[in-house]
């Protein structure tokens, strides 16, 4: 479906639209609540800058003590889609030391960011650490993981929207869309 942001027009697809991703948002707060029976306190970390959407979605639907916080994770570089070098910045993080983690990213694609958060997070000694993803490409994963909650399974398209960015932009889009920069 053809969509106006601003004045610019776009040629993008809706994938996931706004409506279904809040209904599967709701159900992921109830499977990842009832994953921490005894309601033990959890520590979100959100991979930013693309989980911000989701991580403020789905915390609003978790009945668990929580504590938020953030870690910058960086290997696309500009408008590539080629991953370079993985940054990671973790100046924003808590002392984990015995804490039950909950890494939150938007989107699992050959898998080596989020792989290369959780190990760090585990040796900086949290008791344990899980991962819900909303989005995990199809025929695209390079590094063994396996996320504990993940929204939808997508194929293997350039998605924006609800996070996700093309050169930073988008993310605000309450659907996701699959982007096409040669329209
Ligand atoms: P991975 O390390 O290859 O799994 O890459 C994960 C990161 O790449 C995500 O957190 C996103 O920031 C980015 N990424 C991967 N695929 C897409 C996409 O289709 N659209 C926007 N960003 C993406
Ligand atoms: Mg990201």
């Amino acid at each position: 479906m053809p969509r106006e942001v601003g004045s610019q027009p776009m040629n993008m697809k809706v994938l996931i639209p706004a409506e279904a991703i809040q209904r599967r948002v709701d159900e992921l707060g109830r499977e990842i609540a009832a994953a921490y029976p005894n309601h033990q306190p959890v520590t979100i970390v959100g991979v930013l800058t693309g989980c911000l959407v989701f991580l403020a979605d789905l915390i609003r639907r978790l009945d668990l003590p929580l504590r938020i916080s953030l870690i910058q994770a960086s290997s696309y570089r500009g408008e590539t889609t080629q991953a370079g070098e993985l940054l990671l910045g973790a100046e924003m993080l808590p002392d984990l030391t015995g804490r039950d983690v909950l890494l939150i990213d938007d989107i699992l694609d050959t898998g080596r960011t989020i792989s290369k958060i959780a190990e760090r997070l585990k040796a900086l000694g949290s008791r344990s650490v899980r991962a819900a993803v909303l989005l995990r490409k199809r025929g695209r994963q390079e590094v063994p993981f396996e996320p504990d909650f993940c929204g939808f399974e997508i194929p293997n398209e350039f998605v924006v929207g609800y996070g996700l960015d093309y050169n930073d932009e988008y993310r605000h889009l309450p659907f996701i869309g699959i982007f096409n920069s040669t329209p």
